[in-house]
């Protein structure tokens, strides 16, 4: 055959097939997302998610220490507290669960690894809702704005890098960024859920942080059918302020995430939620794929459609394989 074009040429050989990768992943991109649960001793596993667990303040600090020790990117911090109210008064209290986690994890790592503090409330309401609901029970977009500022307040005097706005209410960015400025925590910077769907791999998650949610977040969160729409909430988070936004879920919303680092010039995070990670371990678990090649090739597509920075509960473990493969 009288072939010009060869690509497989330059597939020959592993060390040819490294030099003309595209994307790499790299441990400093991968932001690790952890539980803690108020009030734990030791810590406890989560039925849905094998291998992640519900966090005591030591192996929280354990666990802190091993992702800077990897070079892991950042850690997001989630709060399991034991009161709940209609209100998440206990996301306010200088106190909370929260707060108290982002000065244990600053003790353990200083500064070597960035800490982003969750913003929203549904771990800390009775009805679970990422807001506060008006009498008839909807969410109160406003309402929960003054509580969403309350909480900023709290996490950035705890001591975050980041806060993590992932409660997709509309001027949620815009209201934590004015009252962080107010109180002259300009450094304190924000993470948008700009691109947040209503997404049902989202389950495992529930259990992690003991929801308590009866019903859907669809008045908030996105319809799953909709591509233009994200670009429409990221417009909004980035002209009120966001310092990066993100897009989530990540695999089943490539599509989302390359249009959306096509249109900005702020960094672009993905998150590969609950339920990505558990279908990848129950997979594995059952023999069905090969478990390193599958994380793998699933955080190499996240990237390569263009996210530079990924969340996931893999973060320390595949920090580990690229630090010694
Ligand atoms: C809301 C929040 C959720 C997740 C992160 N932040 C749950 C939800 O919106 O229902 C999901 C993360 C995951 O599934 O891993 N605070």
């Amino acid at each position: 055959m009288d072939l010009t074009e060869r690509p497989r040429r330059l597939r020959r050989t592993a060390a040819i097939r490294s030099l003309v990768r595209e994307h790499r992943v790299h441990p400093a991109n991968l932001v690790l997302p952890v539980f803690i649960r108020q009030g734990a001793q030791a810590p406890v596993p989560i039925a849905s998610m094998p291998g992640v667990v519900q966090h005591s303040r030591d192996s929280l600090m354990r666990a802190a220490t091993q992702a800077a020790e990897l070079g892991v990117g950042g850690i997001m911090l989630f709060g399991v507290p034991t009161d709940r109210d209609a209100v998440g008064h206990c996301a306010v209290a200088p106190d909370s669960i929260l707060a108290q986690a982002i000065g244990w994890t600053r003790e353990a790592t200083g500064d070597a690894l960035p800490i982003f503090a969750d913003l929203c409330l549904d771990e800390f309401t009775s009805h679970g809702h990422c807001g506060v609901l008006d009498a008839q029970g909807n969410i109160d977009n406003d309402a929960t704005l003054l509580v969403y500022q309350q909480m900023a307040l709290t996490l950035a005097d705890a001591g975050a890098d980041f806060l993590g706005l992932s409660g997709m209410m509309d001027g949620q960015v815009g209201a934590v960024r004015e009252i962080l400025d107010m109180n002259g925590r300009t450094d304190v910077a924000l993470l948008a859920y700009a691109a947040k769907y209503a997404s049902a791999f989202y389950g495992p998650f529930r259990d992690a942080v003991e929801s308590a949610l009866d019903g859907d977040r669809n008045t908030y969160q996105q319809d799953p059918a909709n591509a233009v729409e994200s670009l429409r909430e990221v417009r909004l988070d980035v002209a009120q302020g966001a310092d990066m936004v993100m897009v989530k879920p990540a695999l089943p919303y490539l599509d989302i995430l390359a249009r959306v680092a096509d249109m900005v010039d702020v960094p672009v995070a993905a998150y590969v939620v609950s339920g990505e990670y558990s279908m990848i371990e129950a997979a594995a678990a059952a023999g069905f794929i090969d478990r390193q090649r599958a994380i793998t090739e699933a955080l190499i597509a996240v990237r390569r459609a263009g996210a530079s920075i990924i969340c996931t509960y893999w973060a320390s473990e595949v920090a580990g394989w690229l630090t010694h493969p």
